[in-house]
């Protein structure tokens, strides 16, 4: 326990250098897990990646500066870009990595990480990314086909020519990433397609495709995805009415799990696939009926991922339904102790930004809000409506909190000291439980008194029509928490059964040492009514005490 709570002088020096300043280093990033939580270690330390996810067509070296732009506004650590198929292999076999290394290089001199979008077979479940020479050979690339045989829009997962010619694809990509970046590691993951899945089929009914279907269900499948009728035999035998969708699961993430497999074996990067997802509060889930893509990564069928796919670390969630019990329910059910929570896509509508508080809290390795780029393109009604700057500005308030000590919360977050959480849709009261101590949270108050007097007091405050505070809260000793969110009141209690007073609370700031620099002591009306994290982020240390 003592040793739990021992920060001091080696945590500070985690701080020295801000990770996209890190001295070249020959260590490739990995993610590691302990005690069930989980750590992307970029330059062997945890990092915290601060994420602006480009828009789909800004993969080309002339669009890259407003990316630039939008990023540096964040305060974001790393860029999400796509890279094609379709531009990387324009003619079967010969590639063109020059988009890449613009990249990588302007990566550099912005001070940025990158994460790479492979766009291959797949995005957003269709082949639309796929080089020319692929869309026009159907006999040799087929799609997935109905029980009439009816080709669908999506590739099957069983075209042995497309998995060969992807593989290939994407192991001179990653060769090529090797040559160009081994020695300074600018990109740190790989995301494989890019939301696979098939909309309005439920699997591929091709006869190779049925052929396996009616094959025992593999052990590895039938050892973590619960069957549901037997304990084994083929996928109807085992899995009954979720059978055609579990076996399209199997089917899709084997195909994506050899690409990843042969990408890592010439360069061995932290690689994941992210997904559209299901409904997270149908519990439980039912069996697929046309509500989402049959065979993508939602959470009910990470198991078959992880069994199928093991050189992927992670299934990740894409968040586009704002619903604070959805979110809530996402980043639970993401989060395992077999799959570190990363959300790589968010959107940009301002309701969003106050999750981020729930997911670094969380220990999340990462956020990244989607179409941050300034392009002249909106994607509301799932994102913000806005092109301009004013999109960041949601994300850059949580962002600007976190910069400064991105390796301190990555590392505190790996020891499992941060919780943090987000106003819901209801706007109740909430609390976050630490050992000793619980933080009571309440929203819409003002800054002064209490709504229990009535008039004035009972009104919520000007600025809160909309759900929009939250707080990460990292418990730095057995005493000792640091606090950062808006729009909050924040009341530390003993936990129950003990007691204990609040001694002193500092607003401040860590300077680039990792070193805490006090700016006042919030004391009087400052702390008479709780802690009242104001509209604008604030960072405070808070020390409690224990009478005897
Ligand atoms: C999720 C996808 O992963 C993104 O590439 C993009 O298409 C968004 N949906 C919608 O803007």
């Amino acid at each position: 326990m003592k040793k739990h709570f021992l920060l001091a002088a080696a945590l500070a020096a985690l701080l020295a250098a801000p990770a996209s300043q890190a001295a070249p280093s020959a260590e490739a990033p990995r993610i590691v897990t302990r005690d069930g939580r989980h750590a992307l270690l970029v330059d062997g330390k945890p990092f915290l990646i601060l994420g602006a996810q480009a828009h789909n067509s800004s993969n080309y070296p002339a669009a890259l500066k407003p990316v630039w732009e939008a990023a540096r506004d964040l305060k974001a650590n790393t860029v999400l870009m796509p890279v094609a198929w379709e531009q990387v292999e324009p003619e079967e076999g010969r590639f063109d990595f020059s988009f890449v290394d613009t990249l990588v290089r302007e990566a550099r001199q912005q001070n940025k990480r990158l994460v790479i979008l492979w766009f291959g077979t797949w995005k957003n479940t269709s082949a639309q990314y796929t080089p020319a020479w692929v869309k026009l050979d159907t006999q040799r690339f087929p799609f997935n086909v109905d029980r009439e045989g009816r080709a669908n829009y999506s590739l099957s997962p069983f075209g042995a020519e497309t998995l060969k010619a992807d593989k290939r694809a994407f192991v001179a990509l990653m060769s090529h990433l090797k040559k160009l970046d081994s020695a300074q590691r600018t990109v740190l993951m790989v995301q494989v397609e890019n939301e696979v899945g098939t909309y309005g089929l439920v699997r591929d009914f091709s006869p190779a495709a049925q052929a396996a279907f009616e094959q025992p269900v593999p052990a590895a499948v039938l050892a973590r995805q619960k069957p549901k009728l037997s304990a084994s035999g083929t996928w109807r035998e085992v899995y009954g009415d979720y059978a055609d969708e579990y076996f399209h699961a199997w089917a899709i993430a084997r195909y994506i799990g050899e690409i990843a497999a042969a990408g890592r074996a010439v360069y061995d990067l932290p690689m994941y696939v992210n997904n559209a997802l299901r409904n997270p509060l149908e519990q439980p889930p039912k069996p697929w009926n046309k509500n989402f893509a049959s065979g993508g990564p939602t959470w009910d069928v990470i198991d078959i991922y992880k069994a199928a796919a093991p050189a992927l670390d992670i299934v990740a969630p894409d968040i586009y339904s704002p619903e604070s019990a959805q979110v809530e329910a996402n980043l639970r059910l993401f989060q395992r102790a077999d799959n570190a929570l990363w959300v790589p896509e968010i959107g940009t509508k301002p309701a969003y930004g106050r999750f981020l508080y729930a997911m670094l809290g969380r220990g999340a390795i990462g956020v990244s809000p989607f179409g941050v780029d300034y392009f002249d393109y909106s994607n509301h009604p799932l994102g913000a409506t806005a092109t301009d700057k004013t999109i960041v500005e949601p994300f850059e308030r949580v962002y600007r909190m976190f910069a400064p000590i991105q390796r301190l919360w990555a590392q505190w977050a790996f020891e499992g000291r941060t919780q943090g959480i987000a106003e819901g849709d209801d706007r109740k009261p909430q609390q976050l439980d630490f050992p000793g101590w619980t933080a009571k949270l309440t929203y819409r108050l003002g800054r002064f008194g209490e709504s229990a007097w009535g008039g004035e007091f009972a009104k919520p405050a000007a600025g809160t029509e909309e759900p929009g505070g939250g707080v990460a809260i990292a418990q730095l000793g057995p005493d000792e928490f640091l606090l950062i969110g808006h729009r909050v009141r924040v009341r530390m209690e003993p936990a129950a059964g003990t007691s204990g007073i609040m001694m002193r609370a500092e607003q401040g700031r860590f300077d680039d040492k990792g070193r805490w620099v006090m700016e006042r002591v919030w004391n009087g009306d400052q702390v008479d009514y709780g802690l009242n994290l104001p509209a604008e982020p604030v960072m405070l240390k808070v020390k409690m005490g224990r009478p005897r």
